[in-house]
């Protein structure tokens, strides 16, 4: 099936957001790509660098909140792809407006948008939170929603008023639900790249509770592929999961994280739980299978590639970390570092 001639993709400035950018650039040489992105502390234009001066790519800062702003970025779009959101559990627990107001007023903003303009898909991009944690079993796309933070509470938000819109007004929408991604251009704060550049810089690496909370991990060019594969073969008003199967305690991934930078088990330090820490998130995505999707990268090397993308692309982090990170950096990880326990000891 041919792809769309232009598309949108908002929140294209951050982590997986910056990533489907390049990968559709690269992919499909004859799409226009309009990115919409309101550059929130979590948005970053050096993570498309390189791409942006590109006569095919156009930016556009602007909230999904804000109609008109939407309005001007839909202008000659076929198909939208929403990555636009507030993404992080701990910030959501600390204040959950920003959230509510992206994830829920903002989608619902983007869908009349939409609607109104008549786009040929809208893919909405979701999580495996919005199932909340499992206790053995892999979710399905018919689970119940059982969200357990302001974060997947706010997503499951935006899932429903897309659901809303397909059954009301026949809005060719389509949800995707991925588990955890890792890769290049996360933002320092998630757990991956803040182990990876703690170690970089001999800190600890502060793990929350006993580290045995299970994530699946999918390489985020492997979410690429699958966005890419639904919003052509996916039928409107359904949801996919995408998962990799590659399931891991928090421990172990950060052990493999410092084996491969040669540091010491001794960097960990447990510390306070998150409040209402999810335990494990599992998903099936045969859904997704059956429609010729599998992951392509393996776990292990993913993860190798990624910790070196980190090592050698320092500047990039460390603005990020110098900037208004170091505040955020103190205040939620301070205190309980001094009361956390050393690995080992
Ligand atoms: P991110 O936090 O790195 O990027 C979010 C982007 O959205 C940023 O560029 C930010 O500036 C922008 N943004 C925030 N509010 C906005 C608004 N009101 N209007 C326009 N832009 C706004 O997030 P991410 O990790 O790239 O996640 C992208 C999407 O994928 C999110 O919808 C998230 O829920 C979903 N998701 C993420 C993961 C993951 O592991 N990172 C897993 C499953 C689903
Ligand atoms: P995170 O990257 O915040 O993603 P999510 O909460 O959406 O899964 O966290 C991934 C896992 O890592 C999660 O179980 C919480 C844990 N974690 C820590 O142990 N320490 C940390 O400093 C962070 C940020 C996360």
């Amino acid at each position: 099936m041919e792809f769309f001639r232009s598309i949108l993709i908002t929140g294209g400035a951050g982590f997986i957001g910056s990533n489907f950018v390049r990968y559709i650039f690269g992919r499909r040489p004859e799409c226009r790509i309009t990115v919409l992105d309101a550059l929130t502390y979590a948005g970053n234009l050096e993570n498309l660098a390189g791409i942006l001066d590109d006569p095919r790519v156009k930016f556009i800062k602007g909230s999904i909140c804000d109609a008109e702003a939407v309005r001007a970025a839909f202008e000659g779009c076929d198909a939208v792809f929403n990555f636009a959101a507030e993404t992080h559990v701990d910030r959501s627990i600390q204040e959950a407006g920003s959230f509510i107001q992206t994830d829920v007023y903002g989608t619902y903003t983007l869908l009349r948008e939409a609607q109104a303009r008549g786009v040929e898909r809208f893919v909405q991009i979701s999580t495996d939170e919005v199932y909340g944690s499992s206790a053995g079993e892999s979710f399905v796309v018919r689970s119940p929603l059982e969200p357990g933070n302001p974060y997947s509470a706010s997503k499951c938000g935006g899932d429903l008023m897309c659901r809303a819109f397909h059954n009301t007004y026949g809005t060719p929408v389509v949800v995707t639900r991925s588990s955890n991604n890792f890769g290049p251009w996360q933002h320092v704060e998630k757990f991956i790249p803040l182990f990876v550049t703690n170690t970089l810089e001999g800190k600890d690496l502060p793990l929350y509770g006993d580290g045995m909370h299970r994530r699946d991990w999918l390489y985020v060019e492997d979410h690429c592929s699958a966005l890419e594969l639904v919003a052509l073969e996916g039928r409107t008003g359904e949801v996919y999961n995408i998962a990799s199967g590659e399931s891991r305690p928090n421990l172990e991934v950060a052990g493999i994280i410092l084996d491969s930078l040669g540091a010491p088990r001794s960097r960990i330090v447990f510390i306070e739980d998150r409040k209402g820490h999810d335990r494990v998130y599992a998903m099936d995505a045969s859904k997704l299978e059956a429609l010729g999707w599998k992951p392509r990268h393996d776990f292990a090397e993913s993860l190798e590639r990624t910790v070196a993308w980190y090592r050698d692309n320092r500047g990039w982090w460390e603005r990020v970390k110098s900037g208004a990170f170091r505040d955020y950096y103190e205040r939620h990880y301070r205190e309980k570092l001094k009361k956390g326990t050393i690995h080992g000891s």
